[in-house]
């Protein structure tokens, strides 16, 4: 079966038709707090004809062990983003998709490595900084993973990561969640919290995005209420709104075919240029 980005090469006297998963569009799925890899799971399975997957854990989340460095930073995980591309051997951009908190190391990858940035695809996130309360919250909760462990936050949190109806009727998914946040280190839940108390605030950087842009939210989010996916689209100068029915905060995982279909068509656009 061929299709339109099949290749053609010269063999001998006929010519030989290929394919290449090399000339996939290469994007960085970055997860959001406290999940990791496993969260784009089925988009590892339903988007590898379209795009090249790189899927890391965040320090601490996941396979990937907490560090001594302390405290984390966005600037210390967008680092850590780019040392895994250059570690790929990407040179050119690439596309930078993160779920909320990997939103939030998206815009920092953009303020400091704008040139390793061809697309963004920002879920389930927002611009703005934490209030002070928020902030006071997180260190609450670090203080509680690192003393307590990292059940009594995953159990708070989860039921607000679902849209209602996802939390009430897909069991599977609940479990699959509360076992990839349970996964997660305390010192890295820890790392996290603070990273996201300090981050700056992104809405000033949004009108000087200037690569093509995806944002996709959940109708449902109990999070991040989909308002912030509006303004964020409109301040983006080449920002395309997709607003998923029947999803909370993971879209992806809660509506995969029709998030999934969404990055496609927003990935097939990368293919014509
Ligand atoms: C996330 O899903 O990554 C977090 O809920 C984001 C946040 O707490 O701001």
């Amino acid at each position: 079966m061929t299709d339109s980005r099949s290749k053609s090469a010269p063999s001998g006297d006929f010519i030989i038709s290929f394919e290449d998963s090399a000339d996939r569009v290469p994007v960085l799925f970055i997860h959001g707090f406290p999940l990791n890899n496993t969260l784009w799971d089925f988009q590892v399975s339903g988007l590898a004809d379209v795009a090249r997957l790189i899927t890391p854990d965040l320090r601490g989340h996941g396979l990937t062990e907490p560090t001594d460095v302390t405290p984390y930073s966005m600037e210390l995980l967008a680092t850590d983003c780019i040392n895994l591309l250059d570690f790929l051997g990407y040179e050119d951009p690439v596309v930078v998709a993160g779920l909320s908190m990997g939103g939030y190391v998206a815009f920092e990858i953009c303020r400091r490595f704008p040139e390793r940035v061809s697309g963004l695809i920002l879920a389930s996130t927002k611009a703005g900084p934490d209030t002070a309360e928020g902030k006071a919250a997180r260190e609450e909760s670090a203080q509680v993973a690192l003393n307590e462990g990292v059940a009594p936050i995953a159990t708070g949190m989860l039921p607000k990561m679902l849209a209602p109806q996802t939390y009430e009727n897909k069991p599977d998914l609940v479990e699959f969640l509360e076992d990839m946040m349970n996964g997660t280190s305390p010192e890295g839940m820890a790392g996290a919290l603070r990273a996201m108390a300090d981050r700056p605030d992104s809405t000033p950087d949004l009108a000087g995005l200037m690569v093509p842009t995806l944002v996709v939210h959940g109708e449902d989010d109990q999070l991040i209420p989909v308002a912030e996916a509006k303004a964020m689209a409109e301040a983006i100068p080449d920002a395309e709104l997709a607003v998923i029915p029947e999803a909370g905060h993971l879209p992806n995982l809660e509506q995969p075919a029709v998030f999934n279909e969404v990055v496609r068509e927003f990935l097939e656009s990368f293919y014509e240029v």
